[in-house]
């Protein structure tokens, strides 16, 4: 019987349970019946003892043999168990991106890593807040100011000549308007930075 036991905790699952206990049940038969057999002069005892003897023994024989090849069948398409899978298994909550290099420590520690700023965007507020669209339309801002030319266009512009015209609006004056109402002083209230961002901005957004 304790073969049986260890046999059984061999099929770690429970999923050759049946067939190791219809396996040891057919041998612990055989092994009786033989016994029986060879301890006595008669047995079986009667005709009706051996039809009996015979179907029993049918009955785990084909019990047997039924459960071998059910459990074959489900071992071919076992379920994933966590020590059968080689590899990594995604966790909830868990990203797949690759570990190796600085975005994937950065994910690691459960950041998302953020692409490199676009200054364009940075641009975009800068062209709010320094009030560029009450005399300018630009389309992309949903800036409808009449006192300046539109800026569509205007980023198709090298951007050495759209800088020019913000730090120094008066170096070239648009034609059809007039000097010194743009404001000249964008070259001291903006940053170097923002005016960069500025002309990035524009080149994206007003080609
Ligand atoms: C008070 C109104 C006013 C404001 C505010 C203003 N501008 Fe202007 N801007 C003008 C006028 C008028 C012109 C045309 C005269 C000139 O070229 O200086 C102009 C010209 C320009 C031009 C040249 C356009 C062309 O077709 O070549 C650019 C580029 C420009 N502005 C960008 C800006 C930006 C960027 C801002 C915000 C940082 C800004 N402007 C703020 C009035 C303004």
């Amino acid at each position: 019987m304790s073969a049986l036991l260890i046999a059984t905790e061999a099929g770690s699952s429970g999923e050759h349970l049946p067939f190791y206990l219809a396996a040891g049940l057919l041998a612990l038969w055989a092994v009786t019946i033989g016994g029986l057999g060879i301890a006595r002069k008669t047995f079986p005892t009667s005709s009706g003892a051996t039809w009996a003897i015979g179907g029993i023994t049918a009955v785990l024989v084909i019990a047997t043999v039924g459960l071998a090849i059910g459990t074959a069948v489900r071992f071919d398409n076992p379920t994933p168990r966590p020590e059968n899978v080689v590899g990594v298994v995604p966790q909830p909550g868990q990203s797949m991106a690759p570990a190796d290099g600085a975005a994937g420590a950065a994910g690691a520690a459960g950041a998302e890593p953020t692409a490199k700023a676009d200054p364009a965007d940075a641009g975009g507020k800068v062209f709010v807040s320094a009030g560029c669209g009450a005399c300018h339309v630009l389309k992309a801002a949903g800036s409808v100011g009449k006192i300046g030319p539109s800026l569509e266009g205007v980023g198709a512009d090298p951007a050495a000549m759209i800088k020019k015209s913000i730090v120094n609006p008066n170096a070239e004056i648009q034609a059809g308007y007039a000097a010194n109402i743009m404001p000249a002083t964008f070259s001291k209230t903006l940053s170097a930075d923002q005016i960069d961002s500025l002309v990035a901005y524009l080149q994206k957004v007003a080609s």
